[in-house]
């Protein structure tokens, strides 16, 4: 598997690995309860988000053999927020596919940050990986990030309904995915028109 060197730079942005100094930055989103509430875990406190920072250093290098792809997203030198790029399996044809993730502070919402980060990623995914399809798992009431997930050309595969245990209630679980195929034909789509 090929590695990617960091960092990826967009027209706005920065994809970078998690460094010593972000942790205040990560935490300032991760910490805030409506983030995290269709994502695992409760709101972080500054000693996990060190623990996420220490643990997710890549050399500049994202190295797909590790479970741990999580990619600072810097904006104006300030993290914005952070995307995961995930390979299901080590070493067999699983490793043509990843789940792809994202979590972005509140303040920066809606000016299609999290867009430009997750088309990035795409592009590394099938131009650079040759990766066969990318999917995410979403909250079905996770209205946001499935408009997300369609913007940037994913479909939707599946809905689980009452499908997954998750924070102490039975919730549904939408899947959705895009091919290499699809990515080729459809090409990275274009950020809206400004009203
Ligand atoms: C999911 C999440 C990243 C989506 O954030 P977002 O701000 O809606 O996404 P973007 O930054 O791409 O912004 C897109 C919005 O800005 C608008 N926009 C403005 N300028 C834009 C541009 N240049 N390009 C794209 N969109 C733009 C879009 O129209 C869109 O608005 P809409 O959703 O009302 O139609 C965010 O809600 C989040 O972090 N949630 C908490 C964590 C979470 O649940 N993660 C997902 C787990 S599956």
């Amino acid at each position: 598997m090929p590695r990617v060197r960091l960092p990826i730079t967009t027209e706005r942005l920065v994809l970078r690995s998690l460094r010593p100094g972000d942790e205040r930055d990560v935490l300032a989103y991760r910490s805030v309860p409506e983030v995290v509430r269709y994502i695992p875990g409760d709101p972080k406190t500054l000693e996990q988000v060190g623990d996420m920072v220490a643990h997710s250093g890549t050399a500049g290098l994202l190295d797909l053999r590790k479970s741990d792809m999580t990619l600072a997203v810097e904006h104006d030198g300030r993290v914005v927020g952070d995307v995961l790029l995930h390979l299901s399996g080590p070493d067999g044809p699983d490793d043509k596919q990843a789940e792809i993730g994202w979590v972005f502070a509140p303040d920066v919402a809606g000016q299609g940050y999290a867009t430009e980060a997750a088309v990035a990623l795409m592009k590394v995914a099938f131009d650079e990986l040759g990766l066969h399809r990318v999917w995410a798992q979403l909250d079905g009431r996770n209205d946001a990030s499935a408009r997300l997930c369609e913007r940037i050309g994913m479909q939707r595969e599946a809905l689980f309904v009452q499908g997954s245990w998750f924070k102490d209630e039975w919730t549904d679980l939408a899947i959705y995915a895009i091919r290499a195929d699809q990515w080729r034909t459809n090409g990275s789509p274009t950020a809206p028109t400004p009203a």
